[in-house]
């Protein structure tokens, strides 16, 4: 009989762990694969990583890096020193990363100079935007990767542009959204959201463009003071978010919000459950430009640009960019119940981690 390979899947950071989670199980359940779960730390409050595993009935990881915060060069540094010891030990058949965070990028670059072939989960995905760390981060784990999953066909286009063969390019869809399908029951039943009444907004902030500059977060919130006039909005605060929040000018204005309500950052199931019922989404999130639009939620996105323009052209998603008025605008259109219908993309059907673990299987 034939060894099984041995793969090592990579999550670092939040939102690595429901792209993860159901490639994990598929490969658990096919027997020709010895997965092993990596966890670098880069996020470490069980908030923000631990509680995800709780959540999803993942097993603890297999090893832990402990990394923690830190600059970006300290931060991915530190990855590569601690993964480059994990490889040399487990000498992996592949490793297979997700998304577009540091840990991302520090675990493929140093895969790629011990020559163990690289899977990229969620390839292909450009905001044109060199400005984003995330950016930056796609194209380099693209330009080093053997097999490169999209989620959607203009993402093969981004890729086949930058001149990588077609041949390394699968069109697989949206692990993600797996993980969205097997847990949406235990969603729907969940009831979590009505803590927040019948009617509300949900707002999630954290990109350093919007909430690292004083004068763009103000500029956000007094869109969101126009919007909380009309409907609650429930923000989950995420950690970089909150550091920003300490400026007393900020400070003063959230205070003065009465229906703008503040959480710390939440678990899946509830985050989802506030997602499944919002009357809409106000966010800079990637992941969640593509949650609304499986669950046919209208959903503003306050960025200038997306990688994710199929939840654009196919789903609920408005771009709104950081100016005030177009936010506060295109909010009051929402709540006067002219949305934007949509559909769901092609693949982001619940199979896509069964796809990848084909591909694997087939090739490896
Ligand atoms: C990271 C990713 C971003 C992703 C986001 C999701 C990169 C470059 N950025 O950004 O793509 O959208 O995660 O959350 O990889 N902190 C805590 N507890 C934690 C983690 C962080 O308090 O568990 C605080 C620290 O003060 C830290 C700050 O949050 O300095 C930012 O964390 P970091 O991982 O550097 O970047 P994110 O903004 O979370």
């Amino acid at each position: 009989m034939k060894a099984a390979k041995k793969i090592i899947l990579v999550a670092g950071a939040r939102p690595n762990f429901m792209k993860v989670y159901p490639v994990y199980k598929a490969l658990a359940k096919n027997g020709k694969f010895k997965p092993v779960l990596v966890h670098t730390g880069q996020h470490y409050d069980s908030n923000m990583s631990g509680n995800f595993f709780k959540d999803f009935g993942l097993p603890a990881p297999d090893i832990y890096l402990g990394v923690g915060s830190a600059s970006h060069a300290v931060q991915t540094a530190r990855i590569m020193m601690e993964f480059e010891k994990v490889c040399l030990d487990e000498k992996p058949d592949i490793v297979v990363v997700v998304g577009d965070v540091n840990s991302t990028l520090a675990c493929s670059l140093t895969a790629s100079k011990l020559l163990i072939p690289i899977a990229h989960i969620e390839s292909g995905l450009r905001s044109f935007d060199r400005e984003m760390p995330e950016e930056i981060n796609r194209l380099i784990t693209d330009a080093i990767s053997d097999y490169l999953f999209v989620t959607c066909m203009d993402g093969k286009r981004n890729l086949l542009n930058e001149g990588i063969p077609g041949k390394k390019i699968f069109f697989v869809g949206n692990t993600m959204i797996d993980t969205l399908k097997t847990f949406k029951p235990r969603i729907g039943n969940s009831g979590y959201w009505k803590k927040y009444g019948k009617e509300y907004a949900l707002l999630t902030l954290h990109r350093p463009s919007n909430v690292d500059g004083r004068k763009t977060f103000i500029g956000i919130l007094k869109a969101l003071d126009v919007i909380q006039k009309r409907i609650k909005i429930v923000f989950p605060v995420h950690p970089r978010t909150m550091n920003s929040m300490s400026n007393p000018e900020i400070k003063k204005k959230i205070k003065k919000m009465d229906n703008l309500i503040l959480t710390g950052p939440l678990g899946y199931m509830d985050f989802m459950s506030l997602v499944m019922n919002a009357k809409l989404v106000l966010t800079d999130s990637g992941g969640i430009q593509e949650e609304t639009t499986v669950l046919g939620v209208p959903c503003l996105t306050l960025r200038r640009n997306t990688e994710r323009p199929v939840t654009i052209t196919e789903g609920t998603n408005i771009l709104v960019g950081d100016d005030p008025d177009r936010i506060a605008r295109e909010a009051v259109r929402i709540m006067e119940g002219r949305k934007k219908k949509g559909r769901i993309p092609r693949y982001w059907d619940g199979k896509t981690a069964d796809r990848i673990v084909k591909v694997l299987e087939e090739r490896l």
